[in-house]
Order: structure tokens, then sequence, then C-alpha cells
């Protein structure tokens, strides 16, 4: 890059428009039919994972700059299971990083059960547009059964649980 280029700055030489994928693999619960990559969260350097994320997203655009970035979508793992103020760094960086005056669709997997009054203004004030809401089933014998999905029941809230 130039002297007084930024990461983010349009005039770079870019690599175009992106869509990003950033991965939190951190879980409170763990359900035993899912094979993406996550851990249970407690006892886990969340915060320093993080700041690695971060790390490794400008340490990538430094090699391939991007001027604009359509869509960007948080997974997980469950990325609402982090601190309110851990999504807000997250967040922030994010926006430091990435073009995000380009971004149409800022999308954060949610667990429902994890969208406190704190965490839902930290998403609104970083202009998250987006929660997908992993639905396993509307069955509610079926959820029983998938002990690790009990945080749906606030979801659908059934009569009978
Ligand atoms: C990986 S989770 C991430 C978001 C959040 N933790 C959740 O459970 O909704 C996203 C979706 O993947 C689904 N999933 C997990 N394991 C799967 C598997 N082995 N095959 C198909 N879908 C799976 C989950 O049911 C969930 O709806
Ligand atoms: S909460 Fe989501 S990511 Fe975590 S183990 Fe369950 S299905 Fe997988």
């Amino acid at each position: 890059m130039l002297e007084g280029q930024t990461i983010n700055d349009p005039s770079t030489k870019s690599a175009g428009n992106i869509s990003a994928y950033l991965h939190i693999p951190f879980c409170e619960h763990i359900c035993y039919y899912c094979d993406f990559n996550k851990v249970f969260l407690e006892g886990q350097p969340v915060d320093e994972y993080i700041e690695a994320l971060l790390k490794e997203i400008e340490l990538t655009l430094f090699h391939q700059p991007v001027s604009e970035a359509e869509t960007i979508y948080i997974g997980g793992g469950t990325p609402t299971s982090l601190s309110a103020s851990q999504l807000d760094r997250l967040l922030s960086g994010v926006h430091e990083l990435l073009p995000t005056h380009t971004t149409k669709e800022f999308t954060v997997e949610a667990n429902p059960g994890d969208l406190s009054e704190d965490k839902m203004l930290v998403l609104k004030n970083h202009q998250v547009n987006r929660l997908s809401m992993g639905v396993q089933t509307f069955d509610n014998r079926l959820l029983k059964k998938l002990v690790a999905s009990i945080l749906l029941k606030m979801f659908i809230q059934p009569s009978n649980c």
C-alpha cells in the first residue's frame, strides 16, 4: 500500500467486491448432531480469539485490499454467546477494517435465548440488519429430544413445556 492509504480506502488497488464470513466457534450448549467447528464457551480465551480474528482480517486485507464488502456474515458456533462488550469490540473492529459503508446485508447468527436488550442494542448500533436464527424443529416432541436446543422454546413458546 502507498503511504497515507488505509486498508479500506477505495483508492487502494483493490480485489473489488467481497463477501466476508467470520467464524465465532463458541457455544454455551454443544448439540450432539452438530459438525460445525465449535467448542464449549466456558474457560475459552474469547477476548484473545476476537483480537486474533481482527488481526487476521487486517493482515488479509493488507495483502488483498478490497473496496467493497457487499455482505458480511458472522456465524458459528454461536456469535451471540459473546458478551455485549465482546460483541461491541468485534463489530467495532469489523467497521474499522472492512469497507462497511458498502455493505448491504450484515448478518449475525443468533440463538434467540441470547438476545438480551444490551446485545440487541450493540447489534443495532453496528448496523447489523439481519439475524439468522436456527430453528431445528417446530415439533415440541422432537425439540425435547434435541436437548441442546432448549433455547428454541423461547422462540416458539409452546404451551406444554
Ligand atoms: C451451526 S449453527 C450456528 C448458529 C447457532 N449456533 C444455532 O445453533 O442455530 C447453524 C445451523 O446449523 C444447523 N446444523 C448443525 N449441525 C448440522 C448438521 N450436522 N447438519 C445440518 N445442519 C446442522 C443447526 O441446526 C443450526 O440451525
Ligand atoms: S449451538 Fe449451533 S453451533 Fe453450537 S453446537 Fe449447537 S448447532 Fe452447533
